[in-house]
């Protein structure tokens, strides 16, 4: 169904100019022994510039990791689709559980969001997990299933075609407690499952990643199953070495 798979770098709150040229220069060093794989790399809104610069003339895609739901107005602090844009994302992460529960944002906030992203041609990268109660209590599917639900309900499955969603489980991130990849693999079944219930062809064209504490030694065997077209990678992004030998376990 999906084409190549792709690792998307999410460096969250970090960087620095300096920083990231260290992190580009790096990252384009090590691809080149891998010129299949697909990777994007989602920086901090004053760093959208830097990365056009340094990324344009390469295969690596950039984005952004949010954005508003509206297109422009008096929204103090926002940043909206059309200003990513301008710098040539093509990418924006949203509804990453960080921002869901620092910035109380909604299910419903996250599907509009959504459908700005789409709107303006961006790939949206929607993030949708469980916490480890909801794990332990065994309704990650029944919470997981409610996040995909409201962007069906408001919109319709086909606002899925060509998007990309990553499965992120809370207390997997940042957590060195990666899922294994019989439960990640049983979560991208009912992700899919669920969105082809509504759609089937946006389903087909949908990547699904998986995200929390991808590291080289996890990433082999969870990027080796079908069922997992990818990788969103957190800390392990901001060390050149570890995130080369992520891309370098894409099969
Ligand atoms: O967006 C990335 C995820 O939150 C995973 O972060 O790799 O640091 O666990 P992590």
């Amino acid at each position: 169904t999906s084409s190549n798979k792709i690792v998307v770098a999410n460096w969250k709150m970090h960087g620095s100019l300096a920083l990231n040229q260290a992190l580009i220069t790096g990252y384009l060093h090590g691809l080149q022994s891998l010129p299949q794989t697909d990777v994007v790399v989602c920086v901090p809104y004053p760093y959208l510039p830097q990365a056009q610069s340094l990324l344009s003339s390469t295969r690596l895609g950039w984005g952004a990791q949010n954005l508003a739901k509206y297109e422009q107005g008096a929204y103090t602090g926002e940043v909206g689709a059309s200003m990513l844009q301008d710098f040539g994302a093509r990418y924006v992460i949203i509804g990453h559980s960080e921002r869901s529960t620092a910035y109380c944002e909604s299910d419903e906030n996250i599907a509009e969001k959504m459908m700005v992203a789409k709107r303006h041609g961006l790939t949206p990268i929607l993030c949708v997990g469980e916490t480890l109660l909801e794990r332990e209590a065994g309704v990650m599917e029944r919470v997981v299933g409610k996040q995909l639900e409201t962007i069906i309900r408001l919109f319709g499955g086909e606002a899925f075609a060509g998007a990309i969603v990553s499965y992120e489980p809370i207390w997997a991130i940042g957590t060195g407690l990666a899922a294994t990849a019989e439960q990640a693999v049983a979560m991208h079944q009912f992700i899919r499952d669920t969105v082809a219930s509504a759609d089937k062809s946006a389903s087909a064209s949908l990547k699904i990643l998986y995200g929390g504490s991808v590291n080289p030694q996890n990433a082999v065997q969870l990027l080796n199953q079908k069922e997992i077209d990818g990788a969103l990678v957190g800390r392990c992004s901001l060390d050149v070495e570890q995130f080369i030998k992520i891309c370098q376990a894409v099969p």
